[in-house]
């Protein structure tokens, strides 16, 4: 039998939505898997389609995979829960009975374009630097930089967490009156809060940040709280432009 069509029993586990590859294989040691009727412990074994996966009895069905867009709002927490009760995306994500989760994060302060999936292995590859996609923002930043500031930007400049990669900057205009610039700034690679670090690292920081672009995705047309299902042809497209087969 051609193995590429079998799969760890933890990952159909986690493939069904029901939890996360971790939390699969602690159901699997606990006894609580059934292969075919059969209880299963041992943690390497594959299974097909056609095997009939089962925890704690109950049959498990693979769960379709969603891709959103989501244009969060400023000042909105990209988490699913907040123990503080502060605002989240949750409320802005339909109900389609799977666990949809962030495909990496905006700060709270950030609005613009973030991905929702419960396809854990699209979710896996746009976080890998090798298979990431661009990410553009508009930064709308205090005072006005000189070419030599930008070309610090361009060619990266020292953040906490490293210095970052080559990015693409561009002027977009200069607001004289209010000494402000808007900045399309392109990046590949996602260091927590690197927009607004590298304008500070340039002594102009943001004001106003928002994400307009995930790889072929703008945020065009989508209201501030608005949700867009991908089709299945786009989330086909996406799993190829990530390097992943179609299915
Ligand atoms: N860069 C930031 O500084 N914040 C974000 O939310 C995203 C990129």
């Amino acid at each position: 039998m051609a193995n590429i069509e079998l799969e760890r029993l933890h990952v159909r586990i986690a493939r069904s939505g029901l939890c996360s590859r971790r939390t699969a294989e602690k159901l699997i040691l606990e006894g609580r898997v059934q292969v075919n009727g059969e209880t299963v412990i041992e943690m390497g074994i594959k299974v097909g389609e056609d095997d009939s996966v089962a925890v704690d009895g109950n049959i498990l069905s693979i769960a379709k995979k969603y891709v959103l867009l989501l244009n969060k709002p400023a000042g909105v927490l990209t988490t699913l829960s907040d123990p503080q009760g502060r605002p989240t995306i949750v409320q802005f994500l339909p109900n389609y009975g799977v666990q949809l989760k962030p495909v990496g994060r905006l700060d709270k302060d950030t609005e613009g374009l973030l991905m929702i999936t419960n396809d854990g292995d699209i979710a896996l590859r746009m976080a890998h630097p090798r298979y990431g996609l661009d990410k553009e923002y508009q930064a709308i930043v205090e005072g006005i930089p000189d070419e030599k500031a930008l070309d610090r930007l361009r060619r990266g400049v020292m953040i906490e967490g490293g210095k970052t990669q080559p990015a693409k900057v561009e002027v977009v205009f200069v607001e004289e009156r209010k000494g402000t610039t808007s900045l399309r700034i392109t990046i590949h690679e996602g260091k927590k809060r690197q927009v607004r670090l590298m304008c500070e690292a340039i002594g102009h920081p943001v004001i106003r940040l928002t994400r307009v672009r995930i790889g072929p995705y703008h945020l065009r047309g989508l209201r501030p709280g608005e949700c867009k299902l991908l089709s299945q042809t786009d989330v086909a497209k996406l799993r190829k432009l990530l390097g992943m087969e179609s299915s």
